[in-house]
């Protein structure tokens, strides 16, 4: 119960966050809150001249930088004639009615810090601070803001990361002027993947020390007029992207942009807008790209991994022919202690060409003859290999995973990676049981093979004759699901990151056991290959927004990752860009959309609420909670797996089909081996 509570603050933080304070201007007035919080905090340690006119024995219209408006709308008129009955009313600042529209002080000697407060004034819309001395962060909090429009911290000293909390202002914000400070790390993206900013006109962060990749979620910010991004030490290539965006001034000097230009309409910008980044910026305006030049378009990358997938089915098939050839010529000669159990040993027939078979617990008695005599049929290929079911000649199926050339790190970091993913053994994890590495770098891992579905055409496939998924089942595969993240993150010796959790990625046998595949791979691939992994992961929606980099992927993200996959299993929807229409489905904006307009139930798949008497005491309520707060934008405030496990555990469906057995944990399908 302890957790129950801890997980409800969870909750409250994250529908706080994302929806930011409704409750604010409760007891304190924004005049108490500017002279408690704001002065003193922007004052910092010395007296300012500026500041010194916010006092209650001077009329509130005298006090410097403020802009008043009343609660129905109408701006205060600080009338400049000192005759005004406003001007000169001295008690003016006792009306509660009144409350801060703009704080305008640049150039003003503020040497202290942005106050936290400074989101709680629920009617301040421009805060022009620029030209001072601040120091300090922009805080967290000033995303609570509801209506701020308007923000120059140009010219100060502020330092550290931008919180990502900042696009939460996204909606109503006009312009954000960061430039001249000393802002560091990358540029954050926005929690929600599809958000446009639709009012954003300028956004500049120029003269920072902001550095990563073009941040490219600003290119669908279309309302945008103004991008100034000089200065920093950004690199990579410049998105295609940006030139659907009509800007009146782009300034992408002095990073460390290379690659090819993105065509833009005729001579709309000139070389300066480019200049003093990597000699390699090539084309527009700069000077033309030599062909052969090492600047990729996104467009030719994609071209050379397409190709690269058709050959993989080649290799594939010449790669097994090969061996088998080789192997039968080996066995005349009668030697067949090739095979090690989890040991690496150097391959001593080198004139032979023979590759090596490492084994695992549970492949015992399979031989490098069994593998390489296996009849094989795709079944699925992905950008980094291609995965076989493979009939052994003894009856049994393994599934083979063949990675492509080119994708995979050296043997030397790719085997204790290997080693490591086959000493997982856990009941909701497909085990690897066997690894082969060939001669010319060819890397096969051998799996345990299950005949039954992914869940993702188990929920998403229309056909007739689907099989039923009512809630009691779904909970099933959801725990399972859990446990073997759970086991990954904290059962094992060295901890497993999943790094691909989706509903692809899940085998469900006829029992509604659930079986994670794909784990740990991201280990064992060269950084291009996780870089195409993340993309995908964004495209399919399961991508955390913190999540740059697959080296940065951690428990917290497949925790974010498992959270869409809860809800994608309680919505019956696929989160992600629609493969027909184009449109991101946000699964999680979807919740919260149902949530503010008190039609919770709706979200539920159909087939989830038959025979549910009450969500709620069929768990079914905190399975979407538990859901939503795995998908908190904060890393930090999600659950980890072992809570996401007991919170599951504890809320249970009541209503449990004749198939589902809470008690029953082992499925009675057989391994191969
Ligand atoms: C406000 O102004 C009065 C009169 O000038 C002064 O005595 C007082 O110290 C000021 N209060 C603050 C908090 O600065
Ligand atoms: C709003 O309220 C203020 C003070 O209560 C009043 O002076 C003003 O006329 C009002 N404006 C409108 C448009 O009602
Ligand atoms: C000064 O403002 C207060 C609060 O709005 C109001 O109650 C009072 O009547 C005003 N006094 C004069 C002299 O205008
Ligand atoms: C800027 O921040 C870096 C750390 O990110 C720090 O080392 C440096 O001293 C800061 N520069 C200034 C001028 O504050
Ligand atoms: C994201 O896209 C969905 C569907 O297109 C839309 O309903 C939702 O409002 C969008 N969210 C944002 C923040 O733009
Ligand atoms: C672009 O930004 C750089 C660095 O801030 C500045 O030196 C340069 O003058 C700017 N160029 C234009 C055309 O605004
Ligand atoms: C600029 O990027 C290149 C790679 O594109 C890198 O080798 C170089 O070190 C970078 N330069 C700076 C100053 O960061």
């Amino acid at each position: 119960m302890e957790f129950t509570h801890l997980y409800s603050l969870c909750i409250l933080f994250f529908f706080f966050f994302t929806f930011s304070v409704t409750l604010s201007n409760s007891a304190t007035s924004d005049v108490q809150l500017l002279l408690a919080k704001i002065k003193p905090s922007l004052q910092g340690n010395k007296e300012n001249l500026v500041l010194s006119s916010w006092n209650t024995s001077l009329p509130l219209c005298q006090w410097r930088g403020l802009q008043w408006v009343y609660s129905n709308g109408s701006l205060l008129s600080c009338d400049t004639l000192l005759t005004s009955p406003q001007r000169t009313n001295a008690s003016l600042y006792k009306d509660p009615t009144l409350q801060l529209y703009s704080l305008t002080l640049p150039a003003a000697g503020l040497s202290g810090e942005i106050p936290r407060e400074i989101g709680e004034f629920s009617s301040l819309q421009s805060l022009f601070l620029g030209v001072n001395s601040l120091t300090g962060n922009i805080p967290l909090e000033l995303a609570y803001s509801v209506s701020l429009a308007d923000v120059d911290f140009g010219s100060n000293l502020l330092n550290g990361n931008l919180p990502p909390s900042i696009w939460n202002l996204c909606d109503r914000l006009v312009s954000l002027r960061l430039r001249g400070n000393n802002f560091s790390g990358l540029v954050p993206e926005p929690a929600l993947p599809n958000s446009t900013c639709k009012n954003l006109q300028v956004l500049d962060l120029s003269n920072n020390k902001f550095e990563g990749s073009f941040p490219a979620f600003v290119t669908k910010f279309h309302g945008l007029k103004e991008l100034d991004l000089g200065n920093n030490m950004f690199s990579g290539s410049i998105p295609v992207s940006l030139n659907g965006l009509n800007l009146e001034k782009l300034n992408l000097s002095y990073n460390n942009f290379s690659g090819v230009l993105p065509v833009f309409e005729e001579s709309k910008y000139n070389a300066e807008v480019f200049e003093g980044n990597n000699p390699e910026l090539c084309g527009g305006p700069l000077r033309k790209c030599k062909s052969g030049s090492t600047g990729l378009s996104s467009r030719t990358i994609a071209a050379i991994v397409i190709g690269l997938m058709t050959s993989a089915v080649v290799l594939a098939s010449v790669l097994i022919g090969y061996v088998q050839g080789k192997k039968r010529k080996k066995n005349r000669n009668g030697n067949e202690d090739d095979i090690e159990e989890g040991e690496e040993e150097e391959n001593d027939n080198g004139d032979t060409g023979e590759g090596k078979l490492i084994l695992f617990q549970g492949a015992e008695h399979l031989t490098l003859e069994d593998v390489l005599n296996a009849t094989g049929q795709v079944m699925e290929k992905t950008s980094y290999g291609t995965v076989y079911k493979a009939k052994l000649a003894d009856g049994g199926t393994i599934a083979l995973r063949l990675l492509r050339e080119g994708t995979c790190k050296d043997r030397g970091s790719c085997l204790p990676v290997i080693r490591q993913l086959g000493r997982v053994r856990h009941e909701n994890l497909v085990s690897l049981r066997a690894f082969y590495q060939g001669q010319r770098g060819e890397k096969l891992l051998i799996y345990d093979y299950f005949p039954h579905k992914n869940l993702h055409d188990l929920l998403h496939d229309t056909r007739a004759g689907k099989t039923m998924l009512n809630w009691a089942r779904r909970h099933k595969i959801a725990l399972g699901v859990a446990r073997g993240l759970a086991h990954l993150h904290t059962g094992v010796e060295v901890p497993v990151t999943h790094g691909n959790v989706k509903s692809k990625n899940i085998i469900v046998d006829e029992f509604f056991m659930a079986r994670l595949t794909e784990f740990g791979l991201d280990k064992l691939m060269v950084p291009a290959v996780t870089d195409e992994m993340v993309a995908i992961a964004k495209t399919d929606g399961y991508k955390a927004p913190e999540l740059q980099k697959m080296k940065k992927c951690n428990s917290r993200t497949d925790v974010y990752a498992f959270g869409i996959l809860l809800l994608e299993i309680l919505m019956g929807k696929k989160p992600g860009k629609d493969g027909r229409s184009g449109e991101y489905v946000d699964l999680p904006s979807l919740v919260k959309t149902a949530v503010l307009e008190e039609t919770t139930l709706e979200v539920f798949d159909i087939a989830v609420l038959k025979g549910i008497r009450s969500p709620m005491e069929d768990g079914l309520i905190q399975a979407l909670k538990l859901a939503m707060g795995c998908c908190a934008p904060v890393a930090t405030v999600r659950p980890d797996m072992n809570e996401v496990v007991k919170q599951l555990e504890e809320n249970r469906p009541r209503n449990r089909s004749a198939l589902y057995s809470p008690t029953e944990t082992r499925s009675e399908i057989g391994t191969p081996y």
